[in-house]
């Protein structure tokens, strides 16, 4: 599970992004490097940043398998000295057992507090090793390569680390942000098309929250987003360079990076209900359909134009993306199951829930009054639908 690389003389200079996007944060700031082919030379690129530094390589087995070698075999030629540990892919990795056993691995390795974690892969693995990095030796450097167009566009920006437990996802951890973030492009090819759909979910997500003109460009544009044309690396890039505002303005969510979440809490409750099965339904799939729920449910107060919901939608569709809960195979349970698992998502303040919800194609907004029984009520009738379909 484990190897350590020899230190070699340092070797070729480090690769030109297609983008950077620099994360404001003071003391905490750091830069995401976009761009193809950025795995190859990611040694020379950690070599001139964290001269003298040692590395863990966290990944999985499937990840592993794909990109590796390369990223090895740059960090040899760039001289640097690594070790790797490699998990179980899949959302099980996210527990108190593969957390210890990989905190094991690290330390075995013998790193330094200054020495860094390289977590190569998609969200799992980037909010495990960044845990990992904000408790062993109170804090380590970690830099964030993520090899999903989910991952890219989010989980690898913003510093939200954490691991699953009985109770629910992510109720353990720490806002730990990273030391860089290195997204190669090229890694998306390797993704299968269900996996991609899913993470375009949260490219969609960032024009749906406040850029209309970005979710219009999305709609001319989506094709050459999936083919991999420079349309790929622009559509990350912006949606890296919303994030950063955000996460700049709100580091650690106590007012307006919960529009981040757009689609989450009704897609969270969706994963739950259907117990994290990936068969049914992945984290992307749920945010879509929660993402028109939001919509539809804005709808319902009046809030935002049916034509704004059905153009959203069109789009989510077109891309071929779920939008309806008849989408979703199996049993998902009564709405009241749905809002036990809404009600552990989320914070209740005074018997009220915190969504976002909209006014119209990019004016999503925190509302932090919903009461309780109209989202019920709104569940209940598309169950019905559902049904019915
Ligand atoms: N994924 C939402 C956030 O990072 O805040």
């Amino acid at each position: 599970m484990s190897a350590t690389a020899p230190t070699s003389e340092a070797g070729a200079a480090a690769p030109t992004p297609q983008a950077r996007v620099p994360v404001d944060l003071a003391a905490n700031s750091y830069d995401i490097l976009i761009g193809p082919g950025l795995i190859a030379g990611a040694g020379a690129t950690l070599a001139e940043r964290f001269p003298d530094r040692r590395f863990a390589v966290i990944t999985d087995t499937t990840v592993a398998e794909h990109h590796l070698d390369a990223l090895a075999a740059s960090l040899t030629d760039a001289g640097l000295g690594y070790s790797t540990i490699v998990v179980t892919p899949g959302e099980g990795s996210k527990s108190f057992s593969v957390f210890e056993s990989v905190v094991d691995g690290v330390l075995s390795a013998r790193l330094e507090r200054g020495d860094l974690l390289v977590a190569l892969g998609g969200g799992v693995i980037g909010d495990l090793t960044g845990f990992v990095a904000g408790v062993v030796r109170r804090g380590m450097r970690f830099v964030q390569m993520p090899t999903t167009l989910l991952s890219q566009v989010d989980s690898s920006v913003g510093g939200k680390t954490g691991i699953n437990t009985r109770h629910g996802k992510n109720l353990v951890g720490v806002f730990h942000q990273p030391a860089l973030v290195i997204a190669d492009t090229a890694t998306l090819d390797t993704l299968d098309a269900r996996d991609f759909r899913a993470g375009y979910a949260e490219v969609a997500k960032y024009g749906l929250i406040d850029d209309a003109e970005f979710f219009g460009w999305l709609e001319t544009n989506w094709r050459e987003v999936f083919s991999g044309g420079t349309a790929r690396v622009e559509a990350i890039a912006r949606c890296c360079r919303a994030k950063a505002r955000v996460v700049k303005i709100d580091e650690k969510e106590a007012g307006p990076r919960a529009l981040l979440n757009l689609g989450h809490t009704f897609g969270h409750a969706l994963e739950s209900i259907t117990h994290y099965d990936a068969e049914r339904l992945v984290h992307g799939e749920g945010v879509a359909i929660g993402m028109v729920l939001a919509h539809e449910f804005s709808v319902r107060m009046n809030l935002c134009s049916p034509d704004d919901l059905a153009r959203m939608r069109a789009h989510l569709v077109e891309v071929g993306l779920p939008t309806r809960l008849s989408e979703i195979p199996g049993d998902i349970g009564s709405a009241d199951d749905l809002m036990a698992a809404i009600l552990q998502d989320k914070k209740v303040k005074r018997g009220r829930l915190t969504f976002i919800l909209t006014r119209g194609l990019g004016a999503s907004f925190i509302a932090d009054d919903v009461p309780p029984e109209a989202v019920r009520a709104f569940l209940a009738d598309k169950l019905t639908e559902r049904v019915a379909a």
